[in-house]
This record gives structure tokens, sequence and C-alpha cells, in this order.
């Protein structure tokens, strides 16, 4: 696997001023844009929908790792064609393996996450069909929360079996990420690095991206 990925989480940023939380992220140097969207009802919370990708598109060419926290992920995906990958929960979504295929048709990475009490064998008959599998490491909701360390023992799992079994999904970790808990995930076989509060409470973001990367 080549160098760390970096993906600040918008989630922290001042929802006031979502394109200056944009321009940061895209001045730091990170490499994706992290959209956490959430309903309401398959977490506590609520953030924003397809309009606010529609809209940062139109300002920046990153990538955006669009992340659903909703029931019935089939509903909304249609609507994230300014998204590159596309992220859903396994325990929103009934036929995995078809929204997978649907949003590899839409030309987007597919990707699937699994919350903390999830276990990773779950998604054993899925690995040969996404782009991307996010671990959660915190229970999905809020940022600033700390990292549950027995979330990394699934991302060690599943670098081991894609190895064994020859596959090329990328391991995504997301919650509670920042220096002191990012070696211990990149140690376990993470690729991509999902940081909202670590990312926007950094003085200098671009030293902060630079660390997490060349771990
Ligand atoms: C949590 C979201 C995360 C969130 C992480 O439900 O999925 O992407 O932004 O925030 P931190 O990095 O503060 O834990
Ligand atoms: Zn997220």
């Amino acid at each position: 696997m080549g160098k760390t990925i970096i993906a600040p989480s918008v989630l922290s940023a001042d929802f006031a001023d979502f394109g200056g939380a944009l321009a940061q992220i895209v001045d730091s140097g990170a490499d994706w844009v992290h959209l956490d969207v959430m309903d309401g009802q398959f977490v506590p919370n609520l953030t924003f929908g397809p309009k606010l990708a529609e809209d940062l598109r139109r300002r920046s060419p990153i990538f955006f790792d669009v992340h659903l926290m909703v029931e019935s992920p089939q509903h909304i995906v249609p609507a994230f064609a300014a998204a590159d990958a596309i992220t859903f929960h396994l325990e929103a979504a009934i036929h995995a393996h078809r929204l997978i295929q649907e949003i590899r048709g839409m030309g987007k990475k597919a990707g699937i996450s699994i919350v903390p009490s999830t276990p990773a064998a779950a998604l054993n008959g899925l690995l040969p069909y996404v782009d991307l599998i996010l671990v959660m490491t915190v229970n999905p909701g809020f940022g600033g929360q700390e990292l549950i360390p027995e979330c990394l023992e699934k991302v060690h799992f599943l670098a081991e079996e894609r190895q064994k079994r020859n596959l090329g999904y990328l391991l995504s970790v997301d919650g509670g990420i920042h220096e002191k808990t990012a070696p211990a995930a990149v140690a376990a076989g993470a690729d991509v690095l999902v940081a909202g509060s670590a990312f926007f409470n950094a003085r200098d973001k671009a030293k902060l991206v630079q660390q997490l990367r060349g771990l």
C-alpha cells in the first residue's frame, strides 16, 4: 500500500462556513474531504444532504469521501453525483450487495462501514465487491469522542483477509483519530485516516496532515 490517505471531516467545521472549511482542508494538503451525512435516525444527530456536496464540488476537484450514516441509504445514494466515494452502513442496508453495485454503476468507489458492535466477519461475503471499508472506531453520531481500541483488531483482521484473498479494498478508520491514536491504526493496516476534531483543532493543519501521512 502507498502513503496514508488523510481525510479531514467537515463535521468538526463551523457549519456557518463550509466553504471556508473546504479551503482549509485543500490548503492543508490533505487528500480527501470526508462528508458525514446523518439522518437523525440511524444516528442521534442531523447534518446535511447532497446539496452540500454539490455546492462544494464547484469550489474544488478534491476527492469527496461521503459517509452515509442514514437508514435506507439506497434512497439517497443516487443524489450524490458529486461524490467520489460513497460509503453506507452494513447495519442500515438489507441489500448491501445490490447497493454496492449501484454505487459502482454511478462510476464511484463503493464503501461499506461497520459500527463498533458489528464484527468484521459480518463483511465476509462482501469483501470481493467493495472498494473501501470504513471501520468506525467510535459509535457514530458525533465528533470528538475517544477511539475504542478493540475496533483496531477488526482493521487488522480485514487487512489480513485482504492479503490472504488477494483483494484490493482500502481500509479507513473513523473516530478519535489524532497524532496519538493514528500510529496504532496504521500499524493495524489502515490506509485512510479520517480526522474531524484533530484537524479543525490543529493550529498548523498542514503540519498535522504531514505528520499523519508520514506514519
Ligand atoms: C462520527 C463521524 C466522523 C467524525 C469523526 O460519527 O463519522 O467522521 O467526524 O470525528 P473525530 O475525528 O472528532 O472523532
Ligand atoms: Zn465519518
